[in-house]
C-alpha cells in the first residue's frame, strides 16, 4: 500500500483564504479588524522562527499584529501586567504567549492571566476545562490550534467518519496530546493515550485506525508499527543531522516506511505545521467576532 499524502499546506491555505474573506466582511460590515498580540520572552531560536511565521500569516490575512519581545529576565509580574493591559485593549482580540517561557516564569500563572475570550491558543485553564466538559465550539471556548488543526486533517482524511475508530495519541502534553485525545473522544473515537512510561508502544500503535504522534523524538514510530490503512498524523518537529553540518526537519514517524503501510499520512514539513498557523488565524477571527457580540463566523 502507498499512503495518500495529506497535504496540510493546501488544506491550511484553503482555511486561511476563508478566514481572510470573513475578516474582510467583519471589517466592511462592522469596522472591526482582528488583532493579535504575540509575546516572545527570551531568545530561543526555534521560538523566534515560529513567531516570525505567525506574524507573517497575521499580516497576510490583513489582521493587526502587535509584537512584544522581551529578554529572558522578564519577571512574571511584568509579564502579567503586559497581559492585563492587552486584555483591556479593545484592538487586541487574541493574545498568544509563545512557549516555552524561560524556566523562572511560572507558565501556568502567565497563561491564566490571559482573558479566556482572547486566549486564541486555547491554553488557559478556563478553555481547557471547557474542552474537557464538552462545552466548546459555536461561540463557547477556544481550542488549542495544533490539535484543532490535526483534527481537521483527520476529518478530511476520513470524510468525517470517525465514530467508533480506535485512536492512539502518543504524547500527553497540555499543548497537544491531552486536547487532541479529548477532541477525538468528542468525535466518538475510542481513545488511548500513550506516553514515555507506556509499555510495548508498537502493540498499541498496530491497533490504531487513527495514529497521532506528538512526541518530539525523531522517527520513533516505525513502518511496522502502523496498522495497514491507518490515518497517521505526525505532529512532531525534530531536527535530524544526517551528515556533519547538515540537518533536516523530520517528524516523529519514519515517513518513507510508514507511507508503505498507512492509508493516509501527513508529511513533515507540510502537514500539521501550516494548520497550526491557519487555526491561530481562525481562532483570532472568531475571538474578534465574539468580543463584538456577533455570531461565530462560518470558517
Ligand atoms: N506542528 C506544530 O505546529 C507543532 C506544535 C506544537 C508541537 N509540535 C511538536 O510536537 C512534538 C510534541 O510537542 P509537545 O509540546 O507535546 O512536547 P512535550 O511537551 O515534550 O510532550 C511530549 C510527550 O511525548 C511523550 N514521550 C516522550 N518520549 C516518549 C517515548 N519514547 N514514547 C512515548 N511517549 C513519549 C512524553 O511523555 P511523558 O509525559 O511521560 O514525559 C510527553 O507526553 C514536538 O516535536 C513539537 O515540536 C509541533
Amino acid at each position: 500500500m502507498t499512503a495518500r499524502v495529506i497535504d496540510g499546506r493546501a488544506f491550511a491555505s484553503g482555511l486561511r483564504a476563508r478566514v481572510t474573506a470573513e475578516a474582510r466582511r467583519l471589517k466592511a460590515e462592522h469596522g472591526i479588524t482582528p488583532g493579535v498580540a504575540v509575546i516572545l520572552v527570551g531568545d530561543d531560536p526555534a521560538s523566534a522562527v515560529y513567531v516570525a511565521a505567525k506574524s507573517k500569516a497575521v499580516h497576510e490575512a490583513g489582521f493587526r499584529a502587535f509584537d512584544h519581545r522581551y529578554s529572558a529576565n522578564l519577571s512574571l509580574h511584568a509579564l502579567s501586567e503586559l497581559i492585563q493591559s492587552l486584555n483591556a485593549d479593545s484592538s487586541v482580540h487574541g493574545i498568544l504567549v509563545q512557549m516555552p517561557l524561560p524556566p523562572a516564569i511560572d507558565q501556568r500563572r502567565a497563561v491564566d492571566a490571559i482573558d479566556p475570550l482572547k486566549d486564541v491558543d486555547g491554553l488557559t485553564n478556563a478553555n481547557f476545562g471547557r474542552l474537557m466538559t464538552g462545552e466548546y465550539g459555536a461561540g463557547r471556548g477556544l481550542i488549542a490550534c495544533t490539535p484543532l488543526g490535526a483534527l481537521m486533517l483527520v476529518r478530511h482524511a476520513l470524510a468525517n467518519e470517525l465514530a467508533g475508530k480506535e485512536a492512539l495519541v502518543i504524547g500527553r502534553s497540555n499543548l497537544v496530546g491531552k486536547p487532541m485525545a479529548q477532541l477525538l473522544l468528542a468525535e466518538n473515537c475510542t481513545v488511548t493515550i500513550a506516553h514515555s512510561k507506556t509499555r510495548d508502544l508498537p502493540t498499541l500503535t498496530r491497533r490504531a485506525d487513527i495514529l497521532i504522534a506528538a512526541v518530539g523524538r525523531a522517527e520513533i514510530v516505525r513502518g511496522d508499527w502502523i496498522k495497514p490503512g491507518a490515518v497517521v498524523i505526525d505532529v512532531g518537529m525534530n531536527r535530524k543531522t544526517f551528515e556533519p553540518g547538515k540537518s533536516k526537519l523530520v517528524g516523529d514517524v519514519a515517513y518513507e516506511e510508514a507511507a508503505e503501510v498507512a492509508g493516509a499520512i501527513t508529511p513533515v514539513p507540510g502537514g500539521v505545521g501550516p494548520m497550526t498557523i491557519a487555526c491561530l488565524m481562525r481562532n483570532t477571527l472568531i475571538a474578534a467576532a465574539l468580543q463584538a457580540g456577533l455570531p461565530q463566523p462560518p470558517v
